[in-house]
């Protein structure tokens, strides 16, 4: 690449982002295992990483203060290019969270996939989490273990989600109810605004 465009890339990028953003996510970034450009919006309290031994793989992606994330042993998690994740929001992976392109997952969101203490079973049970492209998780919602939220689903604020979501629906509520259609499936949500 040569200067002029590396700088038209710099100068693009940091008129999204502040430079302190991206050191912040460059500080982020050492706790995964392969990342590409990470940036941190809000500081305190600073996004935390607790991994026991798995796979933590981003794109260029944008964390906001509070995140937390947790990875067990042996688990992936796995967040792709464009995706923000909001303030406040946890996300506990003791197989595997997939999360897509383009996701906008709001504040105050929990993604899990094991409900982390055996029930009717002698050994607790973990159950994959899929979030396809273009999602959005609406604020305060809850997405529990085994389930595959569709391209371009949106979650209604406040819902608890126990089954797979078609894609370009809309659901909410608890448990989370069908309650209409996304018209555009062509929207493309704008991470860069934040929330
Ligand atoms: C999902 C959402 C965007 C849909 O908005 P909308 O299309 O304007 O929806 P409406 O207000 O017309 O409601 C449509 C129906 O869904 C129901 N509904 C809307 N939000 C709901 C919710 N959070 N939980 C349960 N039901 C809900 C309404 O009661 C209504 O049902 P009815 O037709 O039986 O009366 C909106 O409800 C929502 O959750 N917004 C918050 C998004 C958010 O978290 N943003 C944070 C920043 S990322």
């Amino acid at each position: 690449m040569n200067v002029n465009k590396l700088s038209r890339r710099i100068k693009k990028r940091l008129s999204k982002h502040s430079v302190g953003e991206h050191l912040a996510g460059l500080w982020f970034s050492r706790k995964f295992t392969e990342h590409g450009i990470l940036v941190v919006s809000g500081w305190r309290p600073f996004p935390r990483v607790i991994n026991e031994g798995g796979v933590i793989k981003a794109e260029n992606c944008k964390f906001y203060a509070g995140v937390r994330i947790e990875v067990g042993p042996d688990a992936t998690l796995t967040i792709g290019n464009g995706t923000y994740i909001n303030r406040n929001t946890l996300i506990v992976s003791r197989e595997n969270v997939t999360i897509g392109r383009d996701c906008r997952i709001s504040w105050d969101v929990v993604i899990m996939d094991s409900d982390l203490h055996p029930l009717n079973s002698p050994t607790v049970i973990h159950k994959p989490v899929t979030i396809r492209d273009k999602a959005w998780i609406g604020c305060r919602s809850i997405i529990l273990k085994g389930v595959t939220i569709g391209e371009g689903a949106v979650i209604a604020a406040g819902s608890v989600v126990t089954r797979d979501i078609p894609p370009y629906t809309i659901y909410g509520g608890s448990p989370a109810r069908h309650l209409a259609d996304v018209k555009t499936s062509g929207t493309n949500p704008n991470w860069e605004t934040g929330s």
